[in-house]
């Protein structure tokens, strides 16, 4: 039987970013997460440089994220996904706590070094929080030294794959070094960084290449949001009913 996926990474909520460009594609998006079998979704709009979280953007999204979650068929919690700056050493990381976690979700840019990226985890570390680094497999600080990838972990950080990676749709390196992250247990979740019907927040297409390579019992915690300390309630239903 397939799984409840929790998937921590998407962009769902209409946020001006580059993701659901309104409530109805949201609901959309959310409703087609919710039939391929995810049962919790994190709704993780961008905290880019050039489109920061300013007090009308927050409180917009907010709104946003208010008039769907009652509509979407599955749980749909709030975060955020931080692209590392300067500018945010300067902020408090709390305020960008993905719901229900002591988890704050940041890239590593996606060109150049991975400085400012390293400086924002050690600080949300520093405030007993833990950092999830999204889709390390599609840089090119990991690409080029893919041993970054395993100095990032060690610190006891998350490293959150991409779906799509696995799936080949980001090309051949990224799917190799995404690959290679979960075989070597380096990564702990694959997310769907899901954006738009042509990129949609899926896990079951991914989650079947991973059972047939890795077998369903190291898959599972990879999907099930155990990584993130997030239960979905099929699943604990089940693990009450086995007296678990
Ligand atoms: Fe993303």
């Amino acid at each position: 039987m397939r799984p409840a996926f929790v998937d921590c990474h998407s962009h769902v909520v209409p946020s001006g970013d580059d993701g659901a460009p309104s409530v109805e594609a949201g609901i959309a998006l959310c409703q087609e997460a919710a039939r391929h079998g995810t049962e919790i979704l994190f709704a993780t709009p961008h905290v880019w440089p050039h489109l920061t979280l300013t007090s009308s953007r927050e409180a917009a999204i907010r709104e946003s994220y208010a008039s769907m979650r009652d509509h979407v068929g599955l749980e749909l919690r709030l975060g955020w996904e931080l692209t590392p700056t300067p500018d945010l050493l300067k902020e408090d990381p709390r305020r960008y706590v993905v719901e229900g976690t002591e988890l704050v979700l940041m890239e590593v840019p996606f060109i150049g070094a991975a400085d400012d990226l390293v400086a924002l985890a050690e600080l949300t570390d520093s405030a007993g929080l833990r950092p999830v680094i999204a889709h390390p497999e599609r840089t090119e600080a990991v690409l080029d030294r893919p041993a970054l990838a395993d100095e990032l972990a060690e610190r006891g950080w998350l490293l959150q794959v991409n779906a799509t990676s696995l799936l080949g749709r980001h090309g051949e390196d990224s799917a190799d070094v995404g690959w290679d992250l979960l075989e070597r247990e380096v990564a702990t979740i694959v997310g769907s960084d899901g954006h738009r019907p042509s990129r949609p927040p899926h896990l079951d297409e991914a989650y079947s290449l991973v059972v047939r390579r890795f077998g369903e019992d190291r898959a599972l915690p990879w999907f099930d949001g155990s990584a993130l300390g997030v239960t979905p309630s099929r699943t604990a239903s089940r693990a009450a009913s086995r007296g678990v």
